[in-house]
């Protein structure tokens, strides 16, 4: 196994590997290589849902699949499958995210205790478009200036539970875009990661973010300011997708979007999430 840094912001490609034949070890090195480039990018995999499953069980229990755009729940018999596709069949979707622009964010974070890791495995991908980015929250933490990082010292923020990253209202919810009336979970803005015990900025996603307790004005303000430090390419690596690919993020300190891609192309990839903790105050 070759552990290969992108030499982006975050993230490695790990070489030859079969994900379906991972010894104890094995799992123990990719593991760190996990805690230690956020990101991992495994190519030329050949794996089932259920083999997809079962590696992803490696890291812990696995989180139902949300509840996708159309209603339905999408593999019968594996709930713990997110469907990411623009297919169309029998006049209906059969994946989440359509075919534009993903704005960055974290995956389930509108929940008291978010999945750890995703793990999204490309089955067909588009001749162009439809890259992932991800991009490290402890670089951006650590790049707050120190007035910053006093300012939100044990301030807590709400992550939305409306919108998902394409856009959509997730089922069961009423729209609203007022942050202070939307559903969401509020978790620290300030995280320190459960495993490497590293500091995070954890912020979700911009939309109908709220900080707890102030103006609507101020916390918009706020938001507006730390998300600037989110816009810096040297923290950020980007995915060109082939078939094949799996790639395992850590969900806790990372965010990601997509790029969008030709709506007539097919682009179909299956994701599984591991249950996480309550994130906590760092
Ligand atoms: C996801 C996600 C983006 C993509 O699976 O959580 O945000 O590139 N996917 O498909
Ligand atoms: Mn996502």
């Amino acid at each position: 196994m070759e552990i290969l840094p992108t030499g982006g912001g975050l993230g490695a490609q790990v070489c030859g590997v079969d994900l379906r034949h991972i010894g104890d070890s094995g799992f123990a090195e990719i593991r760190q290589a996990w805690f230690d480039n956020l990101v991992l990018l495994f190519r030329g995999q050949t794996l089932t849902d259920a083999e997809l499953i079962v590696f992803s069980k490696r890291f812990g229990a696995l989180d139902l699949a949300p509840i996708q755009e159309t209603g339905r729940r999408f593999v019968d018999g594996l709930p713990e499958l997110y469907v990411v596709s623009n297919v169309m069949k029998n006049g209906e979707p059969i994946g989440s995210l359509g075919s534009g622009d993903a704005v960055w964010h974290t995956d389930m974070s509108y929940l008291p205790e978010p999945p750890k890791a995703s793990l999204l495995y490309a089955l067909e991908i588009p001749p162009t478009g439809g890259d992932t980015g991800f991009i490290n929250m402890y670089s951006v933490y650590e790049a707050l200036p120190d007035r910053l990082k006093q300012r939100i010292a044990g301030v807590r923020i709400k992550h939305d539970g409306t919108y998902n990253s394409g856009g959509y209202v997730r089922q069961g919810v009423t729209a609203t875009d007022d942050p202070r009336a939307a559903p969401g979970e509020y978790h620290p803005l300030v995280c320190t990661h459960p495993d490497t015990g590293r500091r995070m900025l954890y912020l979700g996603r911009r939309r109908n973010a709220y900080l707890e307790n102030l103006d609507l004005a101020e916390s918009e303000a706020l938001l507006d300011e730390l998300w600037s430090y989110c816009d810096r390419d040297d923290f950020a690596w980007y995915n060109r997708w082939k078939v094949g690919d799996l790639v395992l993020w850590d969900n806790r300190c990372t965010m990601h979007r997509r790029d969008s891609f030709d709506p007539n192309s097919r682009r179909v990839m299956h994701r599984t999430q591991v249950k996480g903790v309550s994130p906590p105050a760092a």
